[in-house]
C-alpha cells in the first residue's frame, strides 16, 4: 500500500473526494476540529488556517508502544498505537501547526529496513521539501535505531526545511511516559524558521541535535541522545526552542538523491575484539555484503592477521572496507592503508553513508575521499 493511501486509511479524518481546500468539521469526544485534504491527499486536522502545515510519518517504536504495567520501561510492546492516537494524545500541537499524520510502518525500529528508509526520502522530497505549503516534517521512530533513520533522512532529504525525527524512552502507557512532549516539541520545531537550514535534527528530551552526529548512549535513560563531541544545536524551554548558534550544516556532510535509487547495497558491520577470526569478513562477502564497516577497537584498530585479510578484500575483490570505532566516540583517521578511516562517523552511521556511496557507484577511492573529509585529513 503506498504512503498516499496509507495517510488516507490510518487517519480516516475524511472521507475521499473532499477536494483542497474546503473545511469540514471532524468530532471527537472533546470538540470540533476542521480537517482538509491537500494537494498530495495528506489530510490535515486544521484549528487556524494561519498556522504552519506540518506532515507527521509515524514508524512506531516505544513512543507508540503499550505496556499492562505503567512502570515498564523494557519488556512493552513497541509499536502498538497509531499516529491519530498519538496526535490526539497531544491537542497542543494544534495550537502549534496543522498536522497531517501518515502510517509509514508500526514497528519496532529493529526492522526498520532500507526500503522503507528510501520510501520515506522519496515520499518526504515530494509532500514537504517540493509544497511550498509545508514548513517540515516530523517522523516519529524507536530510539534503537533512530540514528540511522535521521542519519539516512538528513541524507537524502534535500531541502532547506525542518525534518525532525522523534521518539521516546518510555511508552505511551508509562507514568510520566516522555512520548507526549516530545511529540509535542518536534512539531514545534518543524514549525518554526529558525529551524531551517540546520540538516537533519533530531529532537528528545528537551534538546535539538544534529541528525548527522548524534548517537543513542544510553539503553534506558532518557537522556540518551548525545553528540558528545559537537553538542546540541539548541534547547527547547517552555516548548518555546532556543538555537545556540545560527544555521550551519555539518563539515563534510554530502546530499544523495534516491529518486531512481531501487534498493541500498548490503553493508554489514563485524565488531572487532581478541581474537576475531578473518573468516567473518570473508562470510560476509559470500553472503552478498557489498561494503564491510568495522567496528573496530581504539582509533579503529584490528588484529595484524585481520588487517591482512582487509588488504585482500579492498586489493582481491575492490570491496570498500572503512574501519569505525567500537568506542562511541572519537575520530579514526584517513590512512594509506587499504581501509579506509571512518573519521567522526561510528559504525552505524558508516553503514549507511557507504550504502549510499554504494548505491551512486562510487569507486574505493571516492569512497575514501568522502570518508575523509569527516575526518581531520
Ligand atoms: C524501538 O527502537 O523500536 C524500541 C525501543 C525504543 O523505541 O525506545
Amino acid at each position: 500500500m503506498g504512503f498516499m493511501t496509507k495517510a488516507l486509511t490510518v487517519t480516516a479524518l475524511a472521507a475521499l473526494g473532499h477536494a483542497s481546500p474546503l473545511l469540514y468539521p471532524r468530532a471527537n469526544a472533546d470538540n470540533v476540529t476542521f480537517v482538509f485534504t491537500n494537494a498530495h491527499g495528506l489530510n490535515f486536522t486544521q484549528m487556524n488556517s494561519t498556522l504552519p502545515n506540518v506532515t507527521i510519518l509515524a514508524t512506531g517504536g516505544t513512543i507508540a508502544g503499550s505496556s499492562a504495567d505503567n512502570t515498564a520501561t523494557t519488556g512493552y510492546q513497541a509499536g502498538a498505537i497509531g499516529i491519530q492516537d498519538l496526535i490526539d494524545a497531544v491537542p497542543e500541537m494544534l495550537d502549534i501547526a496543522n498536522v497531517a499524520g501518515v502510517q509509514v510502518a508500526n514497528v519496532g525500529s529493529s526492522d526498520v529496513t532500507s526500503n522503507i528508509l528510501l520510501d520515506m526520502a522519496r515520499t518526504l522530497n515530494e509532500v514537504v521539501c517540493e509544497d511550498a505549503t509545508m514548513s517540515g516534517a516530523v517522523v516519529t521512530h524507536g530510539t534503537d535505531t533512530l540514528e540511522e533513520t535521521a542519519f539516512f533522512l538528513d541524507a537524502t532529504v534535500n531541502c532547506r526545511k525542518p525534518i525532525v525525527v522523534v521518539g521516546a524512552m518510555r511508552p505511551s502507557t508509562a507514568i510520566s511516559a516522555d512520548g507526549p512532549f516530545n511529540l509535542l516539541q518536534s512539531v514545534t520545531v518543524a514549525s518554526v524558521p529558525s529551524a531551517r537550514d540546520r540538516g537533519g535534527l533530531i529532537v528528545m528530551n528537551d534538546r535539538v541535535m544534529s541528525a548527522f552526529y548524534t548517537t543513542k548512549t544510553n539503553a534506558n535513560t532518557l537522556d540518551t541522545f548525545k553528540a558528545v563531541e559537537m553538542g546540541n544545536l539548541g534547547a527547547i524551554v517552555s516548548n518555546t526552542p532556543y538555537f545556540f548558534y545560527p544555521p550551519v550544516e555539518p563539515t563534510g556532510k554530502m546530499t544523495f538523491d534516491v529518486r531512481n535509487v531501487s534498493s541500498i547495497p548490503r553493508v554489514d558491520i563485524l565488531y572487532s575484539y581478541q581474537d576475531m577470526h578473518n573468516d567473518t569478513l570473508y562470510d560476509a562477502v559470500r553472503n552478498g555484503a557489498e561494503g564491510i564497516v568495522i567496528a573496530g577497537s581504539g582509533a579503529g584498530s584490528v588484529s595484524s592477521s585481520f588487517d591482512s585479510a582487509i588488504a585482500d578484500m579492498v586489493e582481491s575483490y575492490g570491496i570498500p572496507v572503512v574501519a569505525s570505532t567500537r568506542t562511541g566516540n572519537g575520530e579514526v583517521p584517513p590512512s594509506d592503508e587499504a581501509r579506509i578511516g571512518s573519521g567522526y562517523l561510528n559504525p552505524q552511521k558508516s553503514r549507511v553513508w557507504l550504502g549510499l556511496l554504494l548505491a551512486e557507484n562510487k569507486t574505493v577511492e571516492e569512497i575514501r575521499g568522502a570518508f575523509a573529509r569527516v575526518a581531520v585529513a
